[in-house]
């Protein structure tokens, strides 16, 4: 264990480890080469992932980086809807399906690369009719409808940037991007099923346009539920997109014209508006689905389950595999709507082969328990993903048996809203993989581990990750406000010119990397730093646990002391009594030692999360510290705090 005063201590190990099977290696899209070639020569290495895409003018110069900025691909130019849907109808996939679309209710829509390219020409052309030209922002609010993809992709098409907001956000959050943007056009629906019921959508999102920049609102009718109605302000989807022609030519833009912005909420603070750009972002986006995913075109059936209003959905529902001519899937609803098998029954419906998922989707199925999966026929499964938040081991394994039938690969990527795209991933048929790691730095990217003087740890020592070489996706800005990109991301190590991303990592013995959480989150314990991931993942490694949140209160002796939030499994007994308290905290100090011993260890139902499922431990500490409960508005439902609050008051302590 790592003395007081280390950068962030090393306490779990982790003995299992899965190289990829032979067959799968044989047929693998990428080799152990590809590492050699990055090494050799990254410049040329990304010169060639950019050959993924068709440019209308090759670039001059690969990068140009004055830090921290960068412009890739310079002098270049390319459409990036042209790219996503137009040239595969050209090379004559037009019939192939580009979206198997599942509607909450049980309606459904196969959606070619034929449909797509009229559809998106359509919406292009309704998009310059209501005044939206090349630089214009648009906001989007949407449920998980092929709409909203077709809407990103007629801004894309006609130069304008499309900023996506949550389906969920309030009103006020929608009116804060709108006016930091200065959108001028919304896209809506009229409204969204949630778990069975139709919600109202425009209703809200009529309060957040009032008084700002946004001189339409384009409504897609869902739900068909009543809408209030601004005449000349408001007009149906319908009416407009579906009576333009379906004739549009693509312009090509530069390479670095601006594709969208995407606020992150973060965990504290205003949001930011993190800045995209064009032929950086696909050609990493593009490189990426295909390498990390071993995505093969017309083959696989993809299937990525974040929704598009999170930089996921954005990087690989629709730019990363719509350049790269996939087959995905598209699901609109929760996924116990209307049963717990509803994931399930969509991969055994389309032969899902590559299922994208997050860690707290897992743990949700591993609490509602394996029966479940068991009932459906996942052999379609080649490859399993996830990404959002550090998987604890214990999932990991029950992802890979219980879904993947211990035959299937799983990629753990790492990556940020601000990195654009993955970074950190195992190559599938490369990489051997250990349950909870992120395995390695993928090829032509650079990052790594510094202590506090950003000073590079060795393995088995943790401390700040770091990027120490600009990447094709990087976030060009933040919208407005550069000082604050330069505060946020390019001050902490200065002197090296590290971009830090906030996030805490390792690396084990054998050099892997291991996701630690935000370092805002690390606890301090006796003097020892000890990152939240590791209690958390020891928790879900009992038999009982489903999930487990953990923050540092204030202690009177120890400094902080460990509060542990624990969500119990399907099959465990429900009760937090204090035998099965005491064998939990046990199980941690045998574990990873006895430093990481939980003071407090709480059952509850429900852990706060936002809309993306990252725990938001801001939340529970206010609550472990006896505080009033911050600011929730990001949360996904607000309710649950006012639960886990009234909870503790009562006491569970052993
Ligand atoms: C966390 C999501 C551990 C991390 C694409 C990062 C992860 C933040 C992983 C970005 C992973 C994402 N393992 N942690 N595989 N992937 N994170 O902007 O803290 O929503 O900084 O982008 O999520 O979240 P964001």
């Amino acid at each position: 264990m790592a003395e007081s005063g280390a950068t962030l201590s090393n306490l779990s190990t982790e003995s299992r480890a899965f190289p990829p099977s032979e067959e799968f290696a044989a047929q693998a899209n990428a080799t152990a080469e590809l590492y050699d070639r990055a090494d050799a020569d990254r410049e040329a290495f990304w010169a060639e992932q950019a050959d993924r895409l068709s440019w209308s003018r090759k670039w001059d110069k690969v990068l140009e980086w004055n830090a921290p900025f960068a412009k890739w691909f310079v002098g270049g130019q390319l459409n990036v809807a042209y790219n996503c849907v137009d040239r595969h109808v050209e090379e004559g996939n037009g019939d192939r399906v580009a979206l198997y679309w599942e509607g909450e209710p049980g309606d459904s829509r196969e959606i070619t690369y034929a449909d797509l390219k009229r559809e998106v020409s359509r919406a292009a052309n309704a998009l310059i009719e209501l005044g939206v030209g090349k630089g214009d922002r648009v906001a989007i609010q949407m449920p998980m409808i092929p709409e909203t993809a077709i809407s990103m992709l007629a801004c894309a098409r006609i130069g304008a940037m499309h900023s996506v907001v949550f389906g969920g956000f309030s009103p006020g959050a929608l009116k804060a991007r709108i006016e930091d943007a200065e959108c001028k056009l919304l896209i809506t629906t009229d409204g969204q099923y949630r778990r069975g019921k139709p919600a109202p959508m425009k209703e809200n999102t009529d309060e957040a346009v009032e008084g700002t920049s946004i001189e339409h609102v384009l409504v897609v009718k869902r739900t068909d539920i009543d809408v209030p109605w601004t005449d000349g302000r408001d007009v149906w989807w319908h009416d407009t997109v579906g009576t333009a022609s379906e004739e549009h030519t693509p312009e090509a833009f530069d390479s670095e014209h601006p594709l969208f912005i995407l606020y992150t909420s973060g965990t504290t603070g205003k949001p930011k508006g993190i800045l995209h750009t064009s032929g950086g972002y696909l050609t990493q986006t593009a490189y990426t689905h295909n390498v990390v995913f071993d995505h093969k075109p017309g083959e696989s059936v993809y299937w990525c389950t974040a929704d598009v209003g999170w930089v996921t959905g954005h990087s690989y529902i629709v730019y990363g595999p719509m350049a790269n001519g996939a087959t995905s899937v598209m699901y609109e609803g929760t996924p116990n709507t209307p049963h717990e098998g509803r994931h399930w029954e969509i991969v055994q419906k389309y032969g899902v082969s590559i299922y994208y998922t997050a860690p707290t989707l897992i743990r949700t199925f591993m609490k509602w328990g394996e029966q479940i999966p068991a009932e459906y026929d996942l052999s379609s499964l080649k490859v399993l993903g996830t990404v959002g938040e550090p998987i604890n081991p214990e999932a990991w394994m029950w992802f890979r048996e219980k879904i993947g039938g211990e035959r299937c690969p799983i990629v753990d990527t790492w990556w940020q809203t601000e990195t654009g795209a993955i970074m950190i991933a195992p190559l599938p048929g490369v990489t051997e993989t250990k349950p909870g790691s992120a395995m390695k730095v993928l090829p032509g990217i650079g990052a790594t581990v510094v202590d506090e003087s950003g000073t590079p740890v060795g393995n088995g020592e943790g401390g700040y990750l770091v990027l120490d070489q600009p990447w094709p996706a990087m976030l060009r800005g933040i919208w407005g406000d550069e000082e604050r990109y330069r505060d946020t991301y390019w001050s902490k190590f200065a002197e090296q010119g590290y971009y830090f991303a906030g996030d805490g990592a390792k690396y084990d013995e054998d050099g892997a990397i291991w996701l630690l959480g935000r370092v805002d989150d690390v606890m301090n314990i006796s003097g020892h730093r000890i990152s939240t991931t590791e209690v958390e993942s020891a928790l879900v490694s009992h038999p009982t646990v489903a999930e487990a949140a953990v923050v540092g209160a204030s202690d009177e002796t120890t400094g902080q002391g460990i509060v542990a939030f624990v969500i119990l499994r399907g099959n465990a007994a429900k009760d937090g009594g204090d035998e099965a308290i005491k064998a939990l905290r046990d199980h941690v100090a045998k574990e990873i030692g006895p430093i990481a011993k939980p003071r407090n260890i709480m059952v509850v139902e429900e852990l706060p999360k936002t809309r993306s499922g990252k725990i938001m431990r801001r939340l529970l500490k206010d609550v472990a510290e006896n505080r009033e409960v911050g600011d929730v508005s990001t949360l996904a439902d607000s309710s649950v705090m006012d639960l886990i609050s009234s909870g503790m008051k009562e006491g569970k302590e052993d």
